[in-house]
C-alpha cells in the first residue's frame, strides 16, 4: 500500500513549498534499508564517534567491532585512544580524537557511541548531554545513536540504579527527537560479564537493518550457555529454520531474510496457500510444510518433519497469527478461539513438541508479538491477550533454557504495511503511520531484519528480550 505522504517527502520541490508555506503536512524521511545479505564492512569509511570513560571493560571490544566494521573512529577523549590503537592498527582505521570544543567545525558522522556502562551516581548523568547536545549536530541522515550502560536491576547502590534507569528515559525522549532525520537512538543494557556478547547487537543497532527499530531497550546477559560462536557474515550458514505462516507479509521477508543469510528455511502455511508459499520456498531455496497450526496433529507432525527431514531444527519463528476484531460485548466465542488459538496456544504446543527431540541445543525461538499485546487496542482484546501472552511465554521460557544454550526472544511490531494493516480504515491508517518518531509505516522486511538478528549464533547475550519494530510508535511506549 503507497504511502502517500512518504512519497511526497522524497520530491525536493514539494519539500521546500511544504516547508515554505508552512503547511502542517509531517515530512518523514526515507529510511535506508538493507541492500542484500549483511557484509563484514557494514560500515565502510563511515565515521562514528565514540564516546566513553577510559576505564570501561567495554572500550576495547567496541574498538575492534567498529574497525573490523571499517569504520573511521572519532574519539571524545585522549583516555580512549589506547583501547583503539591495537584494532585501529590491526584493521587500517586510524583513529582521531575530537574535543568537545572542535565538535561544532567537525565532518559528518553516521552514528554517535555513548558507553555510560561506568556511571555510578544520577550527579555523572550529565555526560548524556555533553555528548550528544555537543555533537548531534554532526549525525547524518539515517544516522544511529547507541547508549551502552549498565542494567538497573543490577545496580548496588541507589546512585547506580537511577542513573542507569534514566538512561532508557533518555535514549527513548531522544529518539523522538531525531526520527525526523531517520536517526535512531537505542539502548544496550549489557550486564557485567556479558562483555564479549556486545558484538551481534552493536552491529544490529549500527546497521541498516535496525532502520524501523528506535526508542528501545535491549538487555545483553551471560545468562544463556554460549561456545563463543559469531561467525559474520553468513551467520545462517547450515541452520535450518521453521518459519510459520511463511505465504505472504511479515512470514515471507523473514523466510527470505533468514535465507539470505544462509539458512536453509522451511516455509509452513496452510494447505490452501499452497500456491505462494512454494513460490516463496522455490525463490529462496527452501522447503514447504503445508500444515494448519490448529489442528491436533500439528506439533507432532512438525517435529517428526523437521526430525526425518532436516534432522532437526536450529530456529523456529512462530510467526502464523491473525487476528478477528470485535469490541468484547460484540464478539462471538469463535473469534475468541481463533486468535488465542493460532496466536498462542498452538506456539505453546508446537514448542513443548519441538523441545522434545526435533530443536538443537543453542537454538533460537523468536516469537512475533505486537504493540496491541503491550498497550491494548480497542476492538482486540482477544488479540492482545493472545499477544501479550506471547511475553510471558518469551520471558519464562528464556530462563527455562538458558542452560541449554537456546534463547527465546520476541518481536513486537508496530505499525507495518501488510496486507492487515492496508485493510485499516484510511484515517486510523494515517494516524498508525504519523505518530511515531520515524513517522511512517515500517515494511515487513523491518521485521524481518529484526528476527534474523535474534536467530544469529552471535546474539547468544539476548534472550528475554521483547523488541518492538515500531519506528519509535508513540503509543504503548
Ligand atoms: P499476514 O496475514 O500477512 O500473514 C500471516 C500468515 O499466517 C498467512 O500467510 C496465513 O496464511 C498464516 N496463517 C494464519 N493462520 C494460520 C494457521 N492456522 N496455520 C498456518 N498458518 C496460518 O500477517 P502479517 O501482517 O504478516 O503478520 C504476521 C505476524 O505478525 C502475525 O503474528 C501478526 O499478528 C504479527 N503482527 C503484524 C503486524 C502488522 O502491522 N502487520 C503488527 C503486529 C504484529
Amino acid at each position: 500500500m503507497t504511502d502517500t505522504i512518504l512519497e511526497l517527502s522524497q520530491n525536493p520541490l514539494a519539500r521546500s513549498l511544504i516547508s515554505k508555506a508552512k503547511l502542517p503536512i509531517p515530512m518523514p524521511e526515507k529510511l535506508e534499508r538493507p541492500k542484500g545479505a549483511a557484509v563484514e564492512r557494514y560500515l565502510d569509511d563511515k565515521r562514528v564517534l565514540y564516546a566513553g570513560s577510559g576505564t570501561s571493560k567495554l572500550t576495547s571490544i567496541i574498538a575492534r567491532s567498529l574497525t573490523k566494521a571499517g569504520s573511521m573512529p572519532l574519539l571524545t577523549s585522549e583516555a580512549l585512544r589506547d583501547a583503539f590503537a591495537g584494532p585501529s592498527e590491526a584493521y587500517g582505521r586510524h583513529s582521531r580524537v575530537v574535543a568537545l570544543d572542535e565538535a561544532e567545525s567537525m565532518e559528518h558522522v553516521h552514528a554517535i557511541v555513548l558507553d555510560a556502562s561506568t556511571l555510578n551516581h544520577s550527579s555523572e548523568l550529565k555526560v548524556l548531554y555533553d555528548v550528544f547536545h555537543g555533537y548531534m549536530r554532526a549525525l547524518d541522515h539515517n544516522g544511529r545513536c547507541v547508549v551502552i550502560g549498565r542494567s538497573p536491576e543490577s545496580a548496588r547502590t541507589l546512585g547506580q540504579a537511577s542513573a542507569r534507569a534514566a538512561l532508557e528515559g533518555f535514549t527513548r525522549s531522544l529518539a523522538k527527537e531525531i526520527g525526523g532525520k531517520a536517526v535512531t537512538a537505542n539502548l544496550l543494557y549489557v550486564d557485567d560479564g556479558a562483555e564479549d556478547r556486545v558484538n551481534a547487537p552493536l552491529r544490529f543497532l549500527l546497521s541498516a537493518a535496525s532502520a524501523f527499530v528506535t526508542a528501545q531497550p535491549l538487555r545483553v546477559t551471560a545468562k544463556a550457555v554460549w561456545e563463543g560462536e559469531d561467525p559474520f557474515p553468513q551467520p545462517l550458514a547450515g541452520k535450518v529454520a521453521l518459519v510459520t505462516g511463511a505465504a505472504r507479509g511479515i512470514g515471507e521477508a523473514t523466510a527470505r531474510a533468514l535465507a539470505a543469510e544462509g539458512a536453509h528455511v522451511v516455509c509452513l502455511d496452510r494447505p490452501e496457500d499452497d500456491g505462494p508459499l512454494s513460490e516463496v520456498a522455490t525463490a529462496i531455496g527452501g522447503s514447504t510444510l503445508l500444515c494448519n497450526v490448529l489442528d491436533e496433529d500439528a506439533p507432532r507432525r512438525i517435529s517428526q518433519y523437521l526430525i526425518e527431514t532436516h534432522g532437526g531444527v536450529d530456529i523456529v519463528v512462530h510467526n502464523a497469527g491473525i487476528t478477528r476484531d470485535r469490541t468484547l460485548a460484540r464478539m462471538d466465542e469463535g473469534r475468541w478461539n481463533m486468535v488465542l488459538g493460532i496466536n498462542l496456544d498452538a506456539i505453546l504446543k508446537i514448542t513443548e513438541t519441538l523441545l522434545d527431540g526435533a530443536l538443537h541445543d543453542g537454538g533460537r525461538i523468536i516469537s512475533l508479538s505486537s504493540i496491541g499485546g503491550i498497550a491494548g487496542n480497542m476492538g482486540q482484546t482477544n488479540y492482545g491477550a493472545s499477544k501479550a501472552g506471547v511475553i510471558g511465554f518469551t520471558r519464562f521460557l528464556a530462563s527455562q533454557l538458558a542452560s541449554r544454550g537456546i534463547t527465546v526472544n520476541a518481536v513486537a511490531p508496530g505499525f507495518i504495511e501488510t496486507r492487515m494493516t492496508a485493510e485499516m480504515p484510511v484515517v486510523v491508517r494515517e494516524v498508525g503511520r504519523r505518530l511515531a518518531a520515524l513517522g511512517q509505516g515500517g515494511q515487513p522486511e523491518d521485521v524481518a531484519q529484526a528476527i534474523t538478528f535474534f536467530a544469529a549464533p552471535g546474539a547468544a547475550g539476548l534472550t528475554g528480550n521483547v523488541l518492538r519494530v515500531c519506528g519509535g510508535a508513540l503509543i504503548g511506549a
